[in-house]
C-alpha cells in the first residue's frame, strides 16, 4: 500500500513551509486549553509507564467516551486511538480490500478517498447538494449501493459544510446498513457544537453495523493530545483495529488518555462546551454578517461546528487563498479545491483570539475590494 498526498494536505504543507500567516479565518477547532488547566486534576505520581494498562485504552476514559455519546454499550465497544484520524485509518485498513467499493459524501473529509486509492478500493461519491443547503439524501445513498459496497463513510457534522444528518436520516442509513450488511462509519469529530437542534444520535447505538469515530480535538480544542476513539457493537471490529494498531504505535499515550479523561468529566465537559459555544456563536454571527455584506461571497451558515463553505465569484477559491496567504495579507483560509470545489473557500472561526479572525476578515474584505 502506498499512500499519495491529497490536495488538502499538500496545501497545508505548503502553508506551513512558508512565512506563518498573521491571521486565520480557517480554523476548525475551539480555543485550546493550556496544560495548567489540567494540572490540579492530574496525579503527580502518575506513572508514565504503560505496563499493565488495557490495549483498548483507559477504562475510565472509555466510559466517558460512551457517556458523552449517550451510548449504553459495554466498555469493550470502545477503542481509544490517536485521534479520529487514526480510528478512521484503522477501519479503512481492516475493513476494506482491493476491489471493494466505499461510498462517501462529496464534499466530505478526504481521508476516505486517499485510503480507498491506496488500498485499491473504488470510491463512489454521493453529492451533497448546495441547493438543499448541502443536505445528504439517504435515498441517493441507497441508490449508489452495489453488491460490492462494503463501507459507507460519512461525517456528522459534515466537514466542510457544517451540515448535520438529522436523526430520521441516520435511522434510514442505519436501516440500509443492516439490510445490505455494510459497515456505516460516521465520523463525529465535530460533534458537540450544534447550532440547530440537538446533537444527533451516534451511529454505533443505532445499528450493529454502525461505527462512530470521534476525538477531543475540535469542540474541546485538544487536538495536540492526539486522543480519539472508535465505538462499535461488534467485538471483532474493535479487536481487528487493536491488532493493526499493535503493529504501528502499539498502545496509546498515557498522558493524553489521562488528560482526555479529565476533559470529558461531565462538569468539565459542560463548562468547556458552554464556553466554546458562547465564543463560537458570536464569531459565527460575525462571519455570517461579513458574508452577507460581501457581494462576492455567499454561504449556508453551518448547522454545527466552526467551519463552513462559502461560494466565491470573480476568482477561484485557490487563487484567492494563495493571494491572501502572501504578503501583505498573510491570512489563512482553505481553498475549496481541497474538496474538489474550485469556486469555494472553507472558512472557520476557531482558534480563539490568537487566530485574529476579525483582522483576517478586514484583510479579506480589502483584498476582495481590489482583486
Ligand atoms: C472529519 C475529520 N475527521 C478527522 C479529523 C482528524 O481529527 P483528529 O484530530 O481527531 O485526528 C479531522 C481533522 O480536521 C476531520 O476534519
Amino acid at each position: 500500500m502506498k499512500v499519495t498526498i491529497h490536495k488538502l494536505f499538500d496545501y497545508l504543507l505548503e502553508t506551513t513551509a512558508s512565512e506563518p500567516p498573521e491571521c486565520f479565518i480557517g480554523f476548525s477547532l475551539a480555543r485550546s486549553p493550556r496544560l495548567k488547566d489540567f494540572l490540579p486534576d492530574l496525579d503527580p505520581d502518575l506513572s508514565l509507564d504503560w505496563n499493565g494498562a488495557s490495549f483498548l485504552g483507559l477504562p475510565a476514559l472509555r466510559q466517558r467516551v460512551l457517556d458523552q455519546a449517550r451510548l449504553a454499550l459495554p466498555l469493550d465497544s470502545v477503542l481509544i486511538t490517536a485521534g479520529a484520524a487514526e480510528a478512521n485509518y484503522l477501519l479503512f485498513r481492516q475493513l476494506l480490500r482491493a476491489g471493494d467499493e466505499i461510498l462517501t459524501e462529496a464534499p466530505g473529509w478526504p481521508q476516505a478517498g486517499v485510503m480507498a486509492k491506496a488500498i485499491g478500493a473504488t470510491l463512489t461519491e454521493v453529492p451533497r447538494d448546495e441547493s438543499t443547503s448541502w443536505a445528504l439524501d439517504p435515498d441517493a445513498v441507497a441508490k449508489a449501493i452495489t453488491p460490492r459496497t462494503r463501507m459507507i463513510f460519512l461525517t456528522n457534522p459534515n466537514n466542510p459544510t457544517g451540515r448535520l444528518i438529522p436523526e430520521p436520516d441516520l435511522r434510514a442509513l442505519a436501516a440500509l446498513a443492516d439490510h445490505h450488511g455494510i459497515w456505516l462509519v460516521v465520523d463525529e469529530v465535530y460533534a458537540g457544537l450544534e447550532w440547530v437542534g440537538q446533537r444527533p444520535p451516534s451511529i454505533a447505538g443505532l445499528t450493529p453495523f454502525g461505527i462512530t469515530t470521534g476525538s477531543v480535538s475540535k469542540a474541546l480544542g485538544l487536538q495536540g493530545l492526539r486522543t480519539g476513539w472508535m465505538i462499535c457493537q461488534s467485538p471483532d471490529v474493535i479487536l481487528d483495529a487493536m491488532i493493526l494498531r499493535e503493529n504501528s504505535s502499539e498502545i496509546m499515550n498515557v498522558l493524553g488518555e489521562h488528560i482526555a479523561e479529565i476533559a470529558l468529566r461531565p462538569d468539565r465537559l459542560t463548562a468547556a462546551l458552554s464556553c466554546a459555544r458562547t465564543e463560537a456563536q458570536a464569531a459565527l454571527d460575525r462571519l455570517d454578517q461579513f458574508i452577507t455584506a460581501e457581494p462576492r461571497l455567499s454561504w449556508h451558515r453551518p448547522e454545527a461546528g466552526l467551519i463552513g463553505l462559502a461560494h466565491v465569484t470573480g476568482t477561484t477559491g485557490e487563487s484567492l487563498a494563495r493571494a491572501l496567504l502572501a504578503p501583505p495579507w498573510r491570512t489563512f483560509l482553505l481553498p475549496g479545491s481541497a474538496y474538489g470545489l474550485p469556486d469555494y473557500i472553507r472558512l472557520g472561526v476557531g482558534g480563539g483570539p490568537e487566530a485574529r479572525t476579525e483582522e483576517g476578515l478586514t484583510r479579506l474584505s480589502r483584498f476582495l475590494a481590489q482583486a
